[in-house]
């Protein structure tokens, strides 16, 4: 599929399809949207009456324009009310165009979309981002697809002439987003701790980027036994990953993101219960998938500033090796830690990659972590948890989610209840009662990190869609990497 941008006006553009966003104010298609409906002997009217076209979010419709005219389909797009369109509005009706001209088997698509706060710039790449994102279909486990592609050969956005850097930098951006999708979507015999360092070393020689690797006896050096005892039950031998970006030149800021990777989650000797579905646990290194896909968008965008992506990858597996509920494991920070449950791993790797990441000197953290049911009883599928003490960093990231279209929610730091967390015989336990489990989660992390402000996102809901939502379908989400890279580049 090929993006293009122009200025040529929806009356002169020829194709497939042409799709045009309405506001719900505007059906009655004033200006040029009237020449349009004459130029297609009353096509658009008809089709708003016959369908009940109201403009609202989420509305559609598309008709077969007359024979002889320079357009063979013409569909709308409702847009909602013009003075609440939000830019992830225009990203969605991008993707609603990009979907509905596959349907329609259409090889051009023209799409013709207003301007978000009279920004092009922005415009263009969420345009260009609802397409691409939208028309990704993952078939690499089939032997044949279910479906012929269909895929539009050419898409052009109208009225955006000139716009050709934001093109380049959406296309840029949804490459992170894919390659993110891919690695959570692959299954866990497919992608493990070996296979993501080798994602990283591409990434590395690909864009110029430096890679830390720290085998197993590199972190026992570092005393990382929060680390090491998740990665003991696994025949794979655990992989510390740390990316480094750095601009020519002085950076701007030096930032970190840590991701969890855990390729599977088994949950260990307390092993997963209740209807916590164990197959849908390859999904448990999406905070690294989303730190991998930030990394490439950053090593092809290359800003000015530095950027450290980190992730201690690894499996949670049984064997009899596995770590016992009970052990008291001891973090590279020297705090001791009992191991209540075993399923409450990813706390534990992240615990000696904070401690690691805080070493580097950086002015902000953030984690990314698959890391509780209960942040997914609490917000929902669509909707990622932020827990931070730093009102400055909560905001950047809540300014990038906007930009990004990735809903984060702010949720409290309740020092309370961490006594839930005390253990009778080490500094802390892993794992605290049910009820606020994600708090409580977020209070466990915050013991590894002194001064760096920090944020936790907790992605359990939003790295996977059970329904197509918009620009993402059914399946991995690649959530994160466009709201990492909107808030390394502010
Ligand atoms: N990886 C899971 C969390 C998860 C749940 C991710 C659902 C995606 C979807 C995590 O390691 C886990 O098992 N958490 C436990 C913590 C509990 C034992 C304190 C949970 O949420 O049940
Ligand atoms: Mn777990
Ligand atoms: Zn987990």
């Amino acid at each position: 599929m090929e993006l293009r941008v122009t200025d040529v006006s929806r009356l002169a553009w020829t194709g497939d399809c042409l799709a045009i966003g309405l506001f719900e104010n505007g059906i009655d298609l004033a200006g040029d949207l009237a020449d349009l409906d004459q130029q297609l002997a009353g096509t658009l009217k008809e089709l708003i009456a016959d369908t009940e076209f109201k403009g609202k979010s989420g509305d559609t419709a598309i008709t077969r324009v007359g024979s002889g005219s320079p357009i063979r389909k013409i569909a709308l797009i409702g847009l909602g009310k013009a003075d609440g369109l939000k830019l992830d509005g225009v990203r969605r009706a991008a993707s609603a165009s990009a979907r509905l001209a596959r349907k329609e088997k259409c090889k051009t698509l023209g799409i013709s979309l207003p301007p978000w706060q009279n920004d092009p710039v922005l415009t263009t790449q969420a345009i260009a981002e609802g397409v691409e994102l939208a028309l990704h279909q993952d078939t690499r486990f089939k032997s044949e697809p279910d479906e012929k592609a269909n895929l539009p050969e050419q898409v052009e956005l109208l009225g955006y002439g000139g716009q050709e850097a934001a093109l380049h930098q959406a296309s840029q951006i949804c490459a992170g987003v894919i390659l993110a999708r891919e690695l959570v979507s692959a299954p866990p015999n497919v992608v493990n701790p070996l296979t993501m360092a080798e994602t990283a070393q591409a990434i590395a020689a690909d864009h110029g980027l430096s890679l830390e690797i720290l085998e197993q006896e590199d972190c026992e050096k570092l005393g990382m036994g929060a680390f090491l005892g998740v990665a003991k039950a696994s025949d794979l031998p655990p992989k510390f990953l740390h990316l480094t970006y750095k601009p020519e030149g002085t950076p701007r800021r030096k930032l970190a993101i840590v991701g969890k990777g855990l390729t599977f989650d088994s949950g260990g000797l307390n092993l997963k219960v209740g209807n916590s579905s164990i197959e849908m646990m390859k999904t448990d290194m999406g905070g690294a998938a989303a730190t991998l896909g930030a990394a490439k968008v950053i090593g092809l965008l290359k800003p000015d500033v530095e950027v450290h992506f980190i992730s201690a990858v690894t499996e949670n597996m049984v064997s009899g090796r596995a770590m016992r509920p009970g052990d008291i494991l001891t973090a590279s920070n020297g705090k001791t830690i009992e191991v209540n449950n075993t399923d409450a791993e990813g706390r534990l790797t992240l615990a000696d990659a904070l401690v690691f990441t805080e070493k580097l000197g950086v002015e902000a953290i953030v984690d990314l972590a698959t890391l509780t049911g209960a942040c997914v009883v609490a917000l929902g599928g669509d909707i990622a948890g932020l827990w931070s003490p730093d009102d400055t960093i909560a905001a950047q990231l809540m300014a990038a989610a906007e930009r990004s279209g990735e809903k984060i929610w702010r949720m409290p730091l309740e020092e309370k209840y961490f006594e839930g967390m005390k253990s009778v015989v080490a500094d802390m336990k892993n794992t605290g009662s049910r009820e606020g489990g994600a708090i409580t989660a977020a209070l466990f992390l915050k013991q590894f990190v002194k001064e760096t402000p920090w944020a936790h996102l907790d992605i359990a809901g939003p790295v996977w869609a059970d329904k197509e939502n918009g620009y993402n379908s059914v399946g991995a989400t690649g959530y994160g990497v466009r709201l990492l890279v909107n808030w390394a580049l502010a």
